[in-house]
């Protein structure tokens, strides 16, 4: 399994709810993390809301794009491409996680959007071609993550990409969260599956009340 102690983690967005569960369940586990925001204010705040027994700074998302070890991208869809068209000096050379879900809503709940790349992931990785883009932790989630009460968290987390060295790193990464398993799940250009998937899930956890994950067997 690749090392991955001492990595610092950044997370774009990271003042929602999954990039909070995300960094809470990184620094917990000893990492160095920071949440980022279009406003440093509103990203230190989201910092300090994690409690002081969770060591998390905050920084504008550029900041923070530029001084990560890895880069976690939590913004809806709708900002996606733009964040990081944005970013793209502060993100060449580094491992991008994407975890946005292309995702409608409407009366009959989730569904997947269509996406001219194919996928989010395929977008980043469109946009970001000197950056090594993963597509991870779809199905993580936030609720599970941000909750004290869940000592383990009881899912497999779909890695996908086309650099082997880095969907094993990211691969490791999901590992240090108690309880999680990062499975090789295929090349980006299968990511529009594990993405439009969770439409599927945001149906299992409205009709059984539920914060449902995926584990895949006989691995
Ligand atoms: N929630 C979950 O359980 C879950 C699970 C798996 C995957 N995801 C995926 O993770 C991503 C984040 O989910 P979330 O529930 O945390 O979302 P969220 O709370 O709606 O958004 C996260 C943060 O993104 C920033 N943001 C919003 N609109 C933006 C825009 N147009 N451009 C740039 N930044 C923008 C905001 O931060 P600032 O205003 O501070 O910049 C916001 O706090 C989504 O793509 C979602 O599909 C979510």
């Amino acid at each position: 399994m690749t090392d991955v102690s001492g990595l610092s983690i950044g997370i774009l967005g990271g003042t929602g709810d999954q990039g909070k569960g995300l960094a809470r369940r990184f620094a917990l586990a000893g990492h160095e993390v920071l949440i980022g925001s279009r406003s440093a204010e509103r990203a230190q705040e989201a910092a300090a809301s994690l409690g002081e027994g969770v060591p998390v700074r905050g920084a504008a998302n550029a900041a923070v794009a530029a001084e990560a070890d890895i880069v976690i991208v939590a913004v809806p869809y709708e900002g996606h491409r733009a964040l990081l068209e944005s970013l793209r000096d502060e993100l060449a050379g580094k491992i991008v996680v994407d975890c946005v879900n292309p995702l409608g809503f409407d009366k009959q709940g989730a569904y997947a959007l269509p996406v001219e790349e194919g996928s989010a992931a395929q977008q980043a990785a469109a946009v970001l071609p000197g950056s090594r883009v993963v597509a991870a932790f779809h199905h993580v989630s936030a609720v599970v993550l941000l909750d004290p009460a869940v000592e383990k968290v009881d899912l497999d987390v779909l890695v996908l990409g086309d650099d082997r060295e880095a969907t094993d790193l990211v691969q490791a990464l999901a590992g240090v969260i108690p309880g999680v398993r990062g499975v090789y799940g295929g090349r980006l250009r299968n990511a529009h599956q594990v993405e439009a998937l969770t439409a599927n899930i945001i149906s299992v956890n409205r009709r059984y009340k539920a914060h449902a994950g995926i584990r895949i067997t006989d691995v």
